[in-house]
């Protein structure tokens, strides 16, 4: 094995190696989580590659969700980034609906019923529940961390808690004004 896929091979190991099973109750879970996010951002600098990857790892460890992803702020816009789950809006003013709300807040916010939250944008008609955290680089804002369920009241302040402390981990990981 030449030097160069060795690397590629042990990195490749050890992020199948934080497969998290998704069965944990949440504390646990989200510590797994956060190490698995810092396994695979270690050592890696491109910032769309570690949104994706991040995105790809909650897709994965959490339970009941149909979408997942960041929005990105360019200018006074929220700008649709790297995601999983099905084609979503591209652009939402800060201000406008969920994301919109907690980016212009700048605090997370967890909604039980999207079908009461006044202006919810519904880009997916399953959606029931929303937690949307703003992603935060020294007080300036980034954009937003998106999670939806098809069930109602699934995310608590046990979610609100761990996706603050993934993004955390995430920020500086990711150059936002290379984006
Ligand atoms: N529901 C969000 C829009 C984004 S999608 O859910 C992916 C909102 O009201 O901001």
């Amino acid at each position: 094995m030449s030097p160069q896929s060795s690397v590629l091979s042990h990195k490749m190991d050890s992020m199948f190696a934080a497969g998290i099973d998704t069965t944990l109750p949440k504390g646990a879970l989200y510590r797994d989580l956060a190490a698995s996010l810092e396994s695979v951002l270690a050592g890696e600098t491109d910032a769309l590659a570690n949104l994706a990857n991040a995105c790809a790892l909650l897709a994965e460890a959490l339970a009941r969700i149909n979408w997942c992803g960041f929005y990105l702020l360019r200018g006074e816009e929220l700008v649709l980034g790297p995601f999983q789950g099905k084609p979503a809006c591209v652009r939402i003013p800060v201000g406008k609906g969920v994301c919109g709300t907690a980016a212009a807040r700048r605090e997370p916010l967890v909604v039980p019923d999207v079908n009461v939250f006044p202006g919810h944008i519904a880009c997916d008609a399953t959606s029931r529940s929303e937690i949307v955290v703003p992603i935060l680089e020294n007080g300036v804002l980034r954009g937003v961390l998106d999670v939806d369920s098809p069930e109602l009241a699934r995310f608590d302040d046990m979610d609100r808690a761990g996706l603050e402390k993934f993004v955390a981990l995430l920020v500086p990981f990711v150059h936002w004004r290379n984006l």
